[in-house]
């Protein structure tokens, strides 16, 4: 791959750049302008986050606690940016250093795939020697050009005036180069190379905005004139069904809110992204208004993308949003965050706190204020559309009541686990109960690559139409404290589940733990698997059918 980068500073006009260096937008933030919320968000997450930080090596340590004191790249951004929003002692200090550091280690061969991305770790091997492969998403992950990019905007915007001119440079020739590499991004097919199509909404959003604000900052029209045309394709294919490809995710619609915010933001008013931008932040949360469950304290499903069956337990990024919008305690955290699942997400709070005020003023009122109580029994539906994987739309149905949710998707597509490839983050059908003293679930492992359903009260109705002989119905159940053992659907807690259809309903049951059973835990859930199997004989299309009351 060739690619042409003007090697000497000035012939960017930086230096000039710096000079008039007027944001983009007139925006200022400190901590004495966020709301209770953000501040609280702020400084707890710093809190924690102080514990983590390595001043003599100017990075976070990795939070799993788990690496033998190695560092990470992404959480130490993060971290920079809250230094820069506390500015407390030597906060801004150790933030240029952080940012330095990362600048530093960001990969400078054009040759290369991962070009300008950022390293995983700073004890890392070379990516792509013989000893350290380049493995996608493994030994690189290609979207952290967007999560680094993305808050050295935000640095730049807020803060420029606490760091160094030579640094404000310096970030400015990494995101240059950052925009630059992520042109080398192009969707595929193949599960093991790149896979960035404009239908994977949240990293496309991300490069959109950090070549839309580049190309603007630094003159290069053509950055300017790529991160417009590429929002274009992002913009046309949301305004489809008013939806984001990756549809309700409790991590994922997090970060597409994030960017979309970034783009109502910091762009100016002839950007196509400052003029969609609040309207699609709109109708997400139009959809999440109805989704969310504010006495169960969930995004009903389906999700396209989770990273556990139940937010109570599960850090997520749209718990993070909650926060500054509804307070901690009416989100689905618990007080100490950091102890739950997937908390490295945590991380992002600060650029949260300071993004709180402009994503509230794009949040309609009447959805703001449903947000602390249930509403009432009620039918949300929708449909989203993620070519190439998608061969027709998603369609979506999600029924609500007061203690048991519903929601289903409706898909053909060409692989097995949704756009992403990955049974163990798809989830087309899901069932959420409250016990009376949790909230458990039944979800359907993804085994097919086409799904009919149909949702209505207390009923779900799931239908393979490429089936066969072959197929199960894998369904996986939460575990319960008051029946640490049960022998099948009749000792739920709570939940009365009745199944017909023509399966063989004689179905097989077992334990996926921790400590053994016949399955490993998912995304650190322990489950039960109710598995169903077809009559030995059978042909047709297969179907099983669930009625369900709480009781
Ligand atoms: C960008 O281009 C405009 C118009 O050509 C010019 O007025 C401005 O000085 C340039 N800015 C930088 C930073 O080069
Ligand atoms: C940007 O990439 C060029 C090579 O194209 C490299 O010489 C330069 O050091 C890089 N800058 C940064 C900040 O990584
Ligand atoms: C901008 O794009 C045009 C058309 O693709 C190309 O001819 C030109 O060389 C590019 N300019 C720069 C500075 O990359
Ligand atoms: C939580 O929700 C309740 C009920 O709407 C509200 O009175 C309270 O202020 C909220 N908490 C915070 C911290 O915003
Ligand atoms: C979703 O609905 C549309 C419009 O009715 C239909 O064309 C499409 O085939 C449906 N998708 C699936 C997977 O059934
Ligand atoms: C389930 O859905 C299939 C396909 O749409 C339909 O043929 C069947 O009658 C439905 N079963 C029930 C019990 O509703
Ligand atoms: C069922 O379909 C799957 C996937 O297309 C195929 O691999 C399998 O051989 C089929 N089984 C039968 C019994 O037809
Ligand atoms: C669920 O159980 C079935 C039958 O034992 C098994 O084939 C399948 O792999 C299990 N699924 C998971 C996700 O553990
Ligand atoms: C249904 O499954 C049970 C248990 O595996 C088995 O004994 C029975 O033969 C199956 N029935 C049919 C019709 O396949």
């Amino acid at each position: 791959m060739r690619v042409v980068v003007s090697t000497a500073l000035v012939s960017w006009g930086l230096a000039s750049s710096l000079a008039s260096a007027t944001p983009l937008s007139s925006s200022s933030s400190s901590m004495g302008s966020l709301s209770p919320n953000a501040r609280s968000l702020l400084l707890e997450s710093m809190d924690w986050m102080d514990d983590y930080y390595d001043s003599k090596a100017g990075y976070l340590y990795d939070f799993s606690a788990a690496t033998a004191l190695r560092h990470e790249t992404r959480s130490s951004v993060w971290y920079a940016f809250g230094l820069l929003a506390r500015n407390q002692g030597g906060d801004a200090a150790e933030a240029e250093k952080i940012i330095r550091n990362v600048i530093h280690a960001q990969f400078k061969v054009p040759a290369e795939q991962w070009y300008a991305d950022y390293q995983k770790e700073p004890e890392e091997p070379y990516v792509g020697t013989e000893v350290y492969p380049a493995s996608i998403y493994n030994s690189w992950d290609p979207n952290w050009r967007g999560f680094v990019g993305t808050t050295l905007i935000m640095v730049m915007e807020e803060y420029a005036h606490l760091i160094s001119a030579p640094t404000q440079e310096l970030v400015l020739q990494s995101l240059f180069n950052a925009t630059k590499g992520d042109e080398y991004r192009f969707g595929n097919l193949d599960k093991d190379k790149d896979n960035l199509y404009p239908a994977y909404s949240n990293p496309s959003i991300m490069r959109a905005f950090v070549s839309g604000w580049t190309g603007r900052r630094l003159n290069e029209s053509n950055m300017t004139r790529s991160g417009e045309a590429y929002a274009s394709e992002i913009i046309s294919l949301f305004d489809r069904a008013e939806t984001l490809s990756e549809f309700n995710s409790g991590t994922y619609t997090g970060v597409s809110l994030f960017g979309l915010v970034l783009w109502s933001k910091y762009l100016p008013a002839d950007s196509v992204m400052s003029t969609a931008g609040p309207r699609m932040v709109k109708a997400t949360w139009e959809s999440i208004g109805q989704l969310w469950h504010p006495g169960m304290r969930n995004m009903a499903g389906p999700w396209d993308r989770a990273y556990g069956y139940d937010m109570n337990r599960y850090l997520s990024l749209m718990a993070l949003w909650f926060w500054t919008l509804i307070g901690k305690e009416n989100s689905s955290l618990i007080s100490k965050p950091q102890v739950m699942s997937h908390m490295a997400d945590y991380a992002w709070a600060p650029l949260f706190a300071v993004l709180s005020s402009t994503h509230r003023s794009l949040i309609p009122a009447s959805v703001l204020s449903g947000l602390s109580s249930f509403a009432g029994e009620h039918t949300f539906s929708a449909s989203t559309y993620y070519p190439p994987f998608d061969l027709v739309p998603r369609n979506i149905t999600t029924w609500l009541s007061g203690r048991l949710t519903i929601g289903a998707e409706s898909f053909d597509e060409i692989s097995v686990g949704g756009p992403s490839q990955s049974q163990e983050s798809f989830n087309p059908a899901v069932v959420q109960w409250d016990t009376g003293r949790e909230i458990s679930f039944i979800s359907l492992y993804p085994t097919e690559t086409a799904l009919q359903v149909e949702v209505g009260p207390g009923h779900l109705n799931l239908t393979y139409p490429r089936g066969n002989r072959s197929s199960v119905f894998s369904l996986m159940v939460g575990t319960f404290v008051e029946k640490p053992t049960i022998a099948g659907w009749a000792d739920l807690p709570g939940l009365k589940v009745d199944v017909s259809g023509n399966a063989n309903l004689s179905y097989s049951l077992s334990f996926n733990g921790e400590y053994g059973g016949s399955g490993s835990t998912i995304r650190d859930f322990e489950l039960w698997n109710f598995t169903y199997t077809m009559p030995e004989d059978f042909s047709g299309v297969p179907n099983l059918v669930l009625n369900l009351e709480v009781q």
